[in-house]
């Protein structure tokens, strides 16, 4: 069988793409094709760079946001993209981009998020603040598929992360991103034994 082939796009410094390249590195039925940001310093291309996965930046000039999706497309058919992975993706994918990307049998887009608490509650930026300041008990970590919307897209899995007396927030924001680093490669199981 061939591999499953993987996109990663991230715009920062791409501790989920580490661990989904070392999760799929370990494995032969899938591969992470590219990783694609919109940051030419990001230096989640650095990453890339270590495990020997093509990286390719795509800024966005003067808000050409359709051009800019345009490349990527490019960019994805060449490497016969069959998933996406956003991690710390910091733009949101048109209804047109996203298309190329539905599945008709899912009736999903074959892109998954990765999002730092229990949506629906915290959508947006700043997700681990928010949950930690506000009057929940926990916050959590959710991955979803993608649609056009900030996080709106049906949930696939999703983890808690209850609040420990005393912690500070850059403790619950360490825990919280450990959990993510084992949430994404679980998601990606589930794909990969179509437990979807
Ligand atoms: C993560 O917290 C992820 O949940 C959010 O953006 C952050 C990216 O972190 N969408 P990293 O670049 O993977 O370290």
């Amino acid at each position: 069988m061939n591999p499953l082939r993987l996109a990663i796009m991230a715009s920062g410094r791409g501790s989920n793409a580490k661990a989904l390249m070392q999760w799929c590195a370990l494995r032969s039925d899938v591969q992470v094709e590219c990783v694609i940001s919109d940051k030419k310093d990001a230096l989640v291309l650095e990453m890339a760079k270590n495990f020997d996965v093509p990286a390719y930046a795509f800024p966005v000039t003067k808000a050409e946001k359709s051009a800019q999706e345009q490349l990527i497309l490019k960019t994805l058919k060449k490497h016969k993209t069959q998933w996406i992975l956003l991690a710390g993706y910091m733009r949101l994918l048109s209804p047109e981009f996203l298309r190329h990307f539905y599945d008709d049998e899912l009736k999903q887009n074959r892109v998954l998020n990765i999002h730092p608490s229990l949506l629906p509650l915290f959508p947006g930026l700043d997700a681990y603040e928010q949950s930690f300041k506000s009057e929940e008990k926990q916050g959590g970590v959710t991955v979803h598929f993608v649609d056009s919307g900030m996080d709106t897209g049906k949930i696939m899995i999703q983890q808690s992360l209850p609040k420990q007396a005393g912690e500070s927030l850059a403790d619950f924001k360490q825990r919280g991103l450990s959990l993510e680093h084992q949430l994404y490669p679980q998601a990606l199981e589930k794909i990969l034994t179509r437990s979807l």
